[in-house]
């Protein structure tokens, strides 16, 4: 059966959800599934703006069928190409010669790379500031490179106020029967699966998001249209949306709080930081996070240092080396090219514990990253010796949040 919803008089949402796919990108769990988004104008003309996944392309034909009831299709904007959109694409192709397939010189490139399907002579290329006139509608090319891909695009519609965002602005999660953000609770879990989506897809590209955001601010955005999660239509929460992305894209923190990042073979590295937390939590330190990086997926603890502004390391020596979920992490952080946090470290290791120092030097790797303390160095267990250099470590952390001045 058809599945399209009505985003306005003229447009219609046909995208679907999987809630079978374990891993996004068979990378990110997604244990609530995730929404793959398409929008149908029916204006003088047709636009089709993406596709979608192919785990949902057999609905997704079957409403453009629906919702087209018998008329051509008369452009494909394609705003991104990675599969999770375009999968679909060849085969809407196939369906509709007539339709001209809209997008950046990149955006060809990338269709002739995934696909074997000539597109001669039914190819609109279009660059910054482009636009495309259906009827009543008026659409605007903006590049957005690297926000994810080289070649996106997104598309602003003049009549509507509306930005089809591509993946910007986008989250984790299946659609479950309410398209718009308005009509989904938008609380403290919701906004971390915003954040992990961000900081895990995107968060690389800090410059590119900063460089869209800008673009942003000089149009009149009424309606987000993203091409994963719900579509946002309040003009007050599309703000709020927008003044998060602009902390990510800028790696600066929202909370100033602590989170405790953790590796325990044997749980006296876990003992040690549960007596640290212990020790933060008596100087009044509040909402303190704790993670075992070796249970807690690597996505959400990404997305928990993107958050908060003070981080603790504290990991065994393996191999002479960092414990490898440890070192995955940070390289993970790395990878994402995160910066701007205060940062302690505490090494465990039974004869020649070196995890500290490996640590710090991933850690001071990145821009802008304050260490705090002296590493504090276990050996197989904290002993009543080392309470004081903790308890110090805590009151250097403590006085640090005190006087950090957030923006
Ligand atoms: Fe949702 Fe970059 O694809």
């Amino acid at each position: 059966m058809h599945q399209a919803v009505k985003v306005t008089d003229d447009i219609w949402y046909l995208g679907s959800s999987d809630r079978r796919l374990a891993k996004f990108e068979n990378c990110f769990p997604i244990p609530n599934g995730i929404s793959y988004n398409s929008y149908l104008v029916l204006d003088e003309k047709t636009v089709l703006l993406d596709t979608v996944d192919k785990s949902v392309s057999s609905v997704f034909l079957e409403s453009l069928d629906y919702l087209l009831a018998g008329r051509p299709l008369d452009y494909i904007v394609v705003n991104h190409v990675e599969p999770d959109h375009a999968a679909t694409l060849a085969e809407v192709c196939l369906r509709h010669p007539e339709a001209v397939v809209v997008g950046s010189a990149k955006t060809q490139s990338l269709i002739r790379q995934f696909f074997d399907i000539s597109l001669q002579g039914r190819v609109l290329q279009v660059k910054e500031g482009d636009t495309l006139t259906t009827g009543a509608h008026t659409f605007t090319f903006i590049q957005a490179p690297m926000v994810h891909w080289p070649e996106v695009t997104v598309t602003y519609d003049q009549k509507d106020h509306i930005l089809f965002s591509a993946d910007a602005f986008g989250t984790f999660g299946a659609l479950n029967g309410n398209l718009f953000a308005d009509q989904i609770r938008m609380e403290s879990a919701e906004i971390a699966e915003y954040r992990r989506y961000y900081a895990n897809i995107v968060g690389k590209y800090g410059m590119q998001v900063q460089s869209l955001l800008n673009k942003a601010a000089g149009l009149d955005i009424e309606m987000l249209c993203p091409l994963h999660g719900p579509v946002w239509r309040v003009p007050k929460k599309i703000e709020q949306l927008i003044h998060l992305y602009a902390k990510w894209a800028t790696y600066q923190p929202e909370d100033n709080e602590v989170v405790i990042f953790y590796s325990s073979v044997y749980g006296d590295t876990e003992n040690a930081m549960q007596v640290l937390a212990d020790s933060l939590g008596e100087r009044k330190v509040r909402n303190i996070r704790m993670y075992d990086v070796s249970v807690t997926d690597a996505s959400y603890l990404v997305g928990e240092a993107f958050r908060a502004s003070h981080l603790v390391f504290a990991a065994t020596t393996y191999n002479n080396d960092i414990f490898p979920a440890m070192a995955a992490f940070l390289n993970d952080l790395k990878a994402h090219n995160f910066q701007n946090r205060t940062v302690a470290v505490v090494e465990n290791g039974s004869w020649a514990p070196c995890s500290g120092k490996k640590m710090l030097e991933i850690l001071t790797s990145m821009k802008n990253m304050t260490v705090l303390g002296q590493t504090l160095t276990i050996k197989s267990r904290l002993r009543e010796e080392q309470l004081e250099p903790l308890q110090s470590l805590a009151e250097e952390i403590a006085a640090s949040i005190d006087k950090a001045d957030l923006a």
